[in-house]
């Protein structure tokens, strides 16, 4: 049966999202889920991730049922520099990106060595920033498009043994808000999802993570995220995860909010 008021969102999607969205980070879990909802509503893909084969095994799988068009960029996105040369060669309209990579090491601030701290910011700042910077320049030129930026709620208070993963999801949750209201004047809508205990692969890595209150699955994350784009400048998706972030960051002492993160991240490894 034709359901005009879904061909009418996904047109409208389309039209202001696509042709072509970038997914940085694709190759499973959550970034595998951002990739589907897009295929589902026709944007043609560019996927970026280390592992090529797991990229072709999920390219197959959307041409197959979705007809669309796939780029597969088997990339390290700790080097921005190399990603975005390569981006501005196959030069194709990107009228969406999702920046959905992090890296995590887990552990105590001193047992971390520097160049995995370093990592975290090549991968989870600077990368953002800079692929934000360089899609957002057509984006402001065509007067369309959007931008997704992973964020967590381990950033939204000190995050003992994820200190520095937590602290970089603080930077990409402030950087969308600003760049919400800055961009928006150029119709280009930006959101940064702020998100609680989800079931992908690098979650379930996390030796002993149990399974929090509140977790939910890759695709009901990136179809909250996709649907609140271009109405608000941030999603908690999830009922528990509003009210987790309301509790931790609104109604007890800061250093109460920590003391509860790290009963919870005490177990990570
Ligand atoms: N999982 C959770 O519970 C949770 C909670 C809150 C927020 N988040 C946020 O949600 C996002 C995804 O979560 P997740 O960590 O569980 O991961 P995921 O979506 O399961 O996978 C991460 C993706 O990024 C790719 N990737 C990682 N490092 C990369 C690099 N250096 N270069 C290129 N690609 C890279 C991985 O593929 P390759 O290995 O093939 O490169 C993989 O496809 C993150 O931004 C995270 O902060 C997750």
């Amino acid at each position: 049966m034709i359901s005009w008021d879904k061909d009418f969102k996904i047109y409208n999607f389309k039209s202001k999202y696509g042709p072509w969205a970038l997914v940085a980070g694709a190759s499973e879990g959550l970034g595998a889920a951002y990739a589907e909802a897009l295929a589902k509503r026709g944007l043609d893909l560019i996927l970026i991730a280390r592992r090529q084969e797991k990229l072709d095994e999920l390219s197959k799988k959307l041409i197959n049922e979705y007809s669309i068009a796939i780029k597969c960029l088997a990339l390290d996105l700790s080097d921005i520099a190399h990603v975005i040369e390569v981006l501005s060669q196959i030069d194709l309209p990107i009228g969406l990106l999702i920046y959905n990579a992090a890296y995590a090491p887990i552990g105590d601030f001193d047992t971390i060595p520097s160049d995995d701290l370093a990592k975290v910011v090549d991968v989870n700042i600077k990368a953002p920033l800079l692929l934000a910077k360089f899609v957002s320049k057509k984006m402001i030129e065509n007067k369309r498009g959007g931008i997704v930026l992973m964020s967590s709620l381990a950033g939204s208070q000190g995050s003992p043994k994820l200190v520095t993963y937590a602290a970089s999801k603080a930077f990409n949750a402030i950087l969308a808000e600003g760049l919400w209201s800055e961009l928006k004047e150029h119709g280009v809508d930006v959101i940064a999802s702020i998100a609680g205990a989800i079931v992908t692969p690098g979650y379930q890595q996390a030796q002993n993570a149990k399974k929090a209150p509140g977790t939910l699955t890759p695709d009901q994350v990136a179809e909250k995220t996709l649907k609140a784009l271009g109405k608000k400048p941030t999603i908690i998706p999830g009922f528990t995860n509003k009210l987790a972030r309301f509790f931790m960051g609104r109604l007890i002492p800061r250093k109460w909010a920590i003391s509860i993160m790290k009963q919870n991240t005490e177990s990570l490894s």
